[in-house]
């Protein structure tokens, strides 16, 4: 059997979480777990974030999901409802809506005795010049007055669009604009703050941080690595050598033909490929780690095998290979790939066989 392999380690996501803990003692930690768990697999991540306050998705079938394997923590829809028919779920599984729109407002307001006395909060929006969603600043006073009025418990919600850049302008228009309303709506509970804005500003911690990459051991910036920031990677993604060859200068290797061997060289031919998620860009930067060393990724990655370099070690077959993991991160492997490692992680196909390191 094919022995491509996605083993997810609870300790590391353990020892992350402990990281939010350290970084944010005083907050509440809505750990985000959307799209499956930033593809780690749900299921497998849910007794290493036990520790956790709240969980964050952005649809109602990942809350369900949550809920179906035994989650009794809050969890909070971060796009809130797509239609009022999901109102009746939100009330029978215990959900908490992100409100973004009017007419959400006016779905929740039809149900609110029953949201409040289940002790629900609602979280509204600010659309702080993302523009993605959120009531703008003039807007969101008489929303949130009114929540309040009817009874509701209101948290003020904003997120940032370049947290991953701590001098870009755009943070400090966001934060004022978020510190004005907060002001202006006292109390509130607030909560900004993703992986990014967690290590950047402390003062903006407030009551919920919501990390989410931070967590998954991965890191949510361009120019710190995961050593930089003390957190562990996760998911190690492995697969096994299925054959070994001589190649001779002149030759090529692959679709395309894009490699041509200078000189003579063994290669290895690993069984993975874009079909399990592994990125097809080309790319002369892709390395994989064996026995620890890196290794030369050659030639075109196709749908359900790479070629490696492995010219000097002595390879042979059956052996596991790390596409990534503790010696190739995940973010170097995007980084070549001109991606980030949210989407390597968050697209693996379920191809692969997937595995719990239990703690
Ligand atoms: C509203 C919201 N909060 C928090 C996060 C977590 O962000 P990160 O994974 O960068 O920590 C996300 C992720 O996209 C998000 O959409």
């Amino acid at each position: 059997m094919r022995q491509a392999t996605v083993y997810i380690d609870s300790s590391a996501l353990q020892y992350n979480l402990n990281r939010v803990k350290q970084l944010a003692p005083h907050s509440k930690i809505v750990s985000m777990v959307k799209a499956n768990a930033y593809g780690h697999g749900v299921k497998d991540c849910l007794a290493a974030l036990n520790n956790t306050d709240a969980f964050g998705v952005a649809t109602l079938e990942e809350a369900l999901e949550l809920r179906s394997h035994g989650a009794k923590h809050p969890i909070t829809l971060i796009e809130g409802i797509f239609n009022a028919n999901e109102m009746d779920a939100v009330l029978k599984h215990q959900l908490e809506c992100v409100i973004h729109h009017h007419q959400q407002v006016e779905w929740l307001l039809n149900y609110k005795d029953e949201y409040i006395q289940q002790g629900l909060k609602v979280w509204i929006k600010l659309n702080s010049g993302m523009n993605r969603l959120g009531f703008k600043i003039d807007d969101i006073i008489d929303v949130i007055t009114r929540l309040k009025r009817e009874g509701l418990h209101c948290v003020l919600v904003m997120h940032f669009a370049n947290a991953d850049v701590p001098a870009h302008p755009m943070n400090q228009q966001q934060i004022q604009q978020l510190l004005k309303i907060k002001d202006m709506c006292a109390p509130i509970e607030v909560s900004c703050c993703n992986s990014a804005a967690i290590f950047n500003w402390p003062e903006l911690h407030f009551d919920y941080v919501r990390p989410g990459i931070m967590l998954y051991g991965a890191t949510p910036f361009a120019d710190k690595n995961i050593h930089e920031l003390d957190l562990k990677p996760v998911m190690t993604f492995t697969a096994r050598i299925i054959a070994l060859n001589s190649i001779q200068a002149g030759e090529s290797v692959g679709y395309g033909s894009l490699f041509t061997a200078e000189e003579n060289i063994d290669i290895a031919i690993v069984s993975i490929g874009y079909g399990d998620g592994y990125p097809r860009a080309y790319t002369t930067q892709n390395y994989v780690a064996i026995d620890g060393k890196l290794r030369r990724v050659i030639g075109r990655v196709s749908m359900d095998m790479i070629a490696i370099d492995v010219t000097g070690l002595n390879a042979a077959l059956d052996q596991e290979v790390e596409l990534w993991g503790q010696h190739r991160l995940v973010d170097d492997v995007a980084q070549a790939n001109g991606t980030i490692g949210y989407e390597l992680l968050c697209r693996l196909s379920n191809r692969p066989i997937r595995r719990k390191i239990e703690i």
